[in-house]
């Protein structure tokens, strides 16, 4: 058979996929291993993704988005982070994956590197690596006042080939947050040496001290080398849609509707009418949905946060736990272990780049029983360490 190319060949296989396939769909286990809210999208998006279809709209649209859309994602920024975007500065996308591996196809040639603050969800590392990309993982450090970044060993990081640092802030799955000096002190790093961001902002809204997580638009000008990552999958309960949105600079507009077009023609119509609808009406279950989570947040860190061995910093933002499991080697095979003989599932340290090996991940936007049902799971099958 002709061969496929290295970089292809020699990606790790998806480890959370790994574990999930034991038992994917099985009543019995609780699943914490995919980052999803247990909610199903709310009656009104769905309704208007029902009526944009009967309505005829169901054909091929402008492939950087709706202008329903479009505006309702220009009014949504001035609104949470007080910017007046370009319009040229935004395309729909189909979804914040496609967003990821639009960026990274814009930056990314063969031997050229990207630095990542790490732990970080393992597609936007593949994405790089599909590129023909190196990724230099930059790791947080589990302290004693939570997760933190060291800025020197970022910025030792990068070299003459580092096309980009890739932050996701708020963190999936530390829950770390990247405080606005931190933040400046990026931007004055990158505009030094001409290196883009890339600020996942995924999460910005599943942030609990405060109303919105810091964007990195806010402190940025109109033409700073800077692409923001944005997804209607997190806040509104949407994740089997596939819509996202990208903010870039605005001369690269047209390339980006290029990109958009190769790489799925766009989000699906009507799936963009109902993210209109969402982004303009959806404030109460927004605000509902971190009220859930937080109370998630809350059961997870004090059941987990008190077991033996268990090494907890408390999630600022976003819907995830990452505990380090002392004297745990094998996360994978531990995880694997936890579905088959304790009917719990959780993703596995190691899918979150290097150094991860002795932690485990559970989403807890889910519902407190069930929550409360998976920490004694864990708790059982911790005892068997
Ligand atoms: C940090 C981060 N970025 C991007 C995404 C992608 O979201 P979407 O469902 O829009 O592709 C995820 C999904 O888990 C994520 O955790």
């Amino acid at each position: 058979m002709p061969v496929v190319r290295s970089a292809i060949a020699q990606m790790q296989t998806q480890r959370i996929g790994e574990v999930s396939r034991i038992a994917i769909g099985d009543p019995d286990v609780i699943p914490l291993w995919f980052g999803e809210p247990d909610l199903d999208t709310p009656e009104f998006i769905r309704q208007a993704a029902i009526d944009a279809m009967q309505a005829g709209e169901t054909r091929y649209v402008n492939k950087r988005g709706i202008p329903e859309l479009r505006q309702a994602i220009l009014d949504y920024t001035q609104s949470q982070f007080g910017v007046g975007l370009d319009p040229e500065r935004i395309t729909v996308t189909g979804s914040g994956m496609t967003a990821i591996m639009i960026a990274t196809e814009t930056l990314v040639d063969n031997g050229d590197n990207v630095v990542l603050v790490s732990p970080i969800w393992p597609n936007i590392f593949y994405c790089v690596q599909t590129m023909g990309g190196e990724t230099r993982h930059v790791r947080l450090d589990l302290t004693e006042t939570g997760w933190q970044l060291d800025l020197d060993k970022l910025f030792d990081a990068c070299d003459e080939r580092t096309k980009a640092i890739f932050i996701a802030s708020p963190s999936n799955p530390t829950g770390w947050l990247m405080e606005p000096e931190q933040q400046q002190a990026v931007l004055d790093f990158c505009r030094q040496r001409g290196i883009w961001i890339i600020a996942d902002e995924v999460y910005h809204r599943i942030v609990y001290d405060r109303p919105v997580a810091p964007s990195f638009l806010s402190i940025t000008e109109p033409d700073d080398a800077l692409y923001i990552i944005h997804s209607m999958s997190k806040a509104w309960c949407m994740t089997g849609w596939r819509c996202g949105w990208l903010v870039h600079p605005a001369d690269l507009g047209d390339r980006m509707g290029d990109l958009s077009g190769i790489n799925n023609t766009g989000s699906t119509s009507f799936v963009q009418h109902a993210a209109a609808t969402a982004i303009r009406e959806g404030e109460d279950f927004v605000a509902e949905m971190v009220a859930r989570c937080r109370r998630g947040r809350d059961v997870v860190h004090q059941r987990l946060g008190g077991m033996e061995r268990i090494n907890l910093a408390a999630p600022k933002a976003a819907f995830y736990a990452f505990p380090e499991i002392i004297g745990l080697e094998d996360d994978l095979e531990f995880a694997k272990k936890l579905v088959r003989e304790h009917r719990v599932g959780l993703a596995p340290g190691s899918a979150f780049g290097p150094g991860n090996e002795g932690f485990l991940r559970p989403c807890f936007a889910k519902s407190e029983e069930q929550l409360s049902d998976a920490m004694d799971r864990i708790e059982a099958g911790l005892k068997t360490l």
